[in-house]
């Protein structure tokens, strides 16, 4: 045995494999379960005990060269996968999980929403393809009143030729559907997409997004309309913002104004997103045409009500000083990107 047992420790101090295949032969060889010394153990067990206390000690020293032997061989070769024999280093960090970015007509989309959910206000929402009904004429809109013209509307042709389905120019028509569908007191607002007929520009697009509100109750005053927006207007911009209101139509309310706030970038002393007038116009409201309360089957004697509508695009264009609508629809990375938010 012994003599066997040098014959390969020879064998082994020479062995030089010049790839992996060769190795996995010798490991096969020396080490696997039928293998060289699995087979020496074998043959230890029968030998006298005498010759057992030399034998074992060699025995176990030649089992232990076999093994580093191996192994530095192995480690020659740099270190392997089990699969396709690419590197393998578990100690370099991860890979990072690459989160998204909220859109920024959401980010400001959500902030109104809280601020109007802090007053009291729950949210509602409606169809974007609508009716005639409810996006125009229980708005006040009178059939082939030139009031319809303000909006260019993408009308939807139906099989039986009729033409009074179209895509929804504003929010308003979730107004009539709440009021139809319900009872006084409303205290609602109304976040959705709208369309119109436009030309694709800096300034106009064919979609845009909305929010509208609407306050019905007795005795709602132009007071509590104005109360209401200044405060949703500090929140949104912060302390200090300025509001006016300036008369102006709507079919739908009487009477209307538009309410413009101090130039949130330079604070009022005039530039180019203000055109130099220290305002920006954000949002149309007035009270609610009595006609349309009526049109919904409220009693306009007992119940009066504020209304308001503004563009997301215009709210967050202010917000972070954007002059192009199309960049909230061309998807660019580089764009969205820097509306990292923490998601939670
Ligand atoms: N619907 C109007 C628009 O799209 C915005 C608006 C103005 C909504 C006055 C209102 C309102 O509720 O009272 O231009």
């Amino acid at each position: 045995m012994q003599e066997k047992i040098d014959q390969y420790t020879a064998e082994i101090n020479a062995f030089s494999p010049s790839n992996t295949d060769e190795l996995e032969a010798f490991r096969i060889k020396f080490l696997g379960t039928k293998g060289i010394i699995k087979d020496l153990f074998e043959q230890f067990k029968s030998v006298g005990p005498e010759e057992k206390r030399v034998l074992g000690k060699v025995l176990n020293q030649f089992k232990q060269l076999a093994e580093t032997s191996y192994n530095e061989r192995k480690e020659s070769f740099g270190p392997v996968s089990e699969t396709q024999g690419s590197v393998l280093d578990l100690t370099l960090p991860g890979q990072g999980f690459n989160l998204g970015s909220r859109h920024p007509l959401s980010l400001t989309r959500n902030e109104i929403i809280d601020i109007f959910k802090r007053l009291g206000f729950v949210v509602a929402e409606g169809p974007e393809i609508e009716d005639d009904w409810h996006n125009f004429s229980a708005l006040n809109f009178p059939q082939e009143h030139p009031a319809r013209d303000m909006q260019d509307t993408f009308f939807v042709k139906k099989n039986n030729g009729g033409d009074d389905i179209a895509l929804r120019t504003h929010t308003s028509s979730v107004q009539v559907r709440m009021m139809e569908n319900g009872k006084p007191p409303f205290r609602a607002i109304m976040p959705g997409r709208v369309y119109r007929n436009e030309a694709i520009s800096a300034r106009a697009h064919c979609f845009f997004h909305q929010v509208e509100g609407l306050y019905v109750d007795e005795n709602v005053s132009f007071a509590d309309l104005k109360q209401t927006l200044y405060h949703f207007v500090q929140e949104l911009y912060g302390e200090g913002t300025k509001v006016r209101f300036r008369p102006s139509y709507f079919p739908f309310t009487e009477p209307s104004a538009e309410m413009d706030i101090s130039c949130t970038i330079c604070g009022g002393s005039g530039c180019n997103m203000c055109k130099y007038t220290g305002w920006v116009e954000i949002l149309g409201c007035g009270m609610v045409d009595p006609n349309v309360l009526e049109n919904c089957h409220i009693d306009s004697k007992k119940y009066t009500g504020f209304a308001f509508g503004m563009g997301i695009e215009r709210i967050t264009n202010l917000k972070y000083v954007i002059k192009d609508l199309r960049l909230f629809s061309e998807n660019d990375v580089r764009f969205l990107k820097q509306f990292q938010t923490e998601i939670i």
